[in-house]
């Protein structure tokens, strides 16, 4: 059966960090429609000032977060010395787990910066797991092409026998980046049960078979339950990320960067960091 569209929503102006203007496609107030996901960020901007402020050093626990860049870069250090560049066509898929503390500054190339911030939950069986990080290079990202009209870069997950090179992570997740030429038709199977969104990065495109409504971008398709998906490009080459994973069906308690399942978890997170006790793996790599 053909996945429905639940909902769509447009990307909302937010302030976040220092200072850094970027879109929201869905974050604290959509919780739990996305479930096993809490966040969508997209930064989109030819304008130095809009980002430069950057996010200077603050924690995480609790979740994933998954950052991926299209142009510009994003310099990332954090409190156990780990200091890395993610470029145009990278992604970081950090587990921030029990904890850590880092800080993440984009930079543009010749002004231009974009690139996108999803947050995955941890189930609470792995809230407090040991913090890790899986740095894939563009080169390590392998794409497949169907018909010469459908490209799919593969990033987590299992594209007809091309496994993504983000591997094991709790929720089962899927992350792909789809160009479709104009006019054409993918197809797609995901897991029953699990959830599954798209969002547009570029062009038109159909995200049912009804073909009732186009979607542009800066715009999220929420499915319904099924099991496949079918969308049709528009007048216009169509890109979007789709994304899949398994719902974990637990309260959710967020605060900030931190999110958790009690209000007394997070109340415990803060006065960790606040009375340095927050950081539970020193040598994490
Ligand atoms: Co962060």
């Amino acid at each position: 059966m053909n996945r429905k569209i639940d909902r769509i929503l447009t990307s909302k102006p937010t302030l976040e960090g220092a200072g850094v203007h970027l879109l929201r496609a869905f974050g604290y107030n959509e919780v739990p429609k996305l479930d096993p996901f809490l966040l969508l960020d997209d930064f989109h901007s030819h304008n130095p000032a809009d980002y430069i402020a950057g996010f200077p050093w603050h924690p995480h626990r609790g979740i994933e977060t998954v950052t991926y860049m299209l142009e510009g870069f994003v310099e990332h250090g954090d409190s156990m010395g780990n200091k890395g560049v993610i470029l145009p066509g990278d992604l970081q898929w950090m587990t921030a787990g029990s904890g850590i503390i880092h800080q993440e500054m984009p930079k543009g190339h010749n002004g231009n910066m974009w690139g996108f911030q999803l947050w995955v939950n941890l189930p609470s069986t792995h809230k407090m797991m040991e913090p890790r990080y899986r740095e894939v290079k563009k080169e390590q990202i392998p794409a497949v092409t169907i018909d010469k009209n459908v490209e799919i870069r593969v990033i987590c997950g299992n594209f007809g026998g091309t496994k993504g090179p983000v591997r094991d992570i709790i929720v089962d997740p899927e992350y792909l980046d789809i160009t479709m030429a104009k006019g054409a038709e993918f197809e797609h199977s995901i897991k029953r049960g699990y959830r599954a969104f798209a969002y547009v990065i570029e062009g038109i495109g159909y995200f049912d078979t009804d073909k009732e409504k186009s979607i542009s971008n800066e715009h999220l398709v929420l499915f319904k339950d099924g099991d496949k998906v079918k969308i049709t490009a528009g007048e216009r080459k169509l890109r979007f990320l789709l994304v899949s994973g398994k719902p974990l069906d637990e309260p959710v308690a967020w605060a900030g960067p931190i999110v958790m399942n009690t209000q007394e978890e997070l109340d415990l997170a803060f006065r960790e960091y606040r009375n340095g006790t927050f950081i539970k793996n020193k040598d994490t790599k």
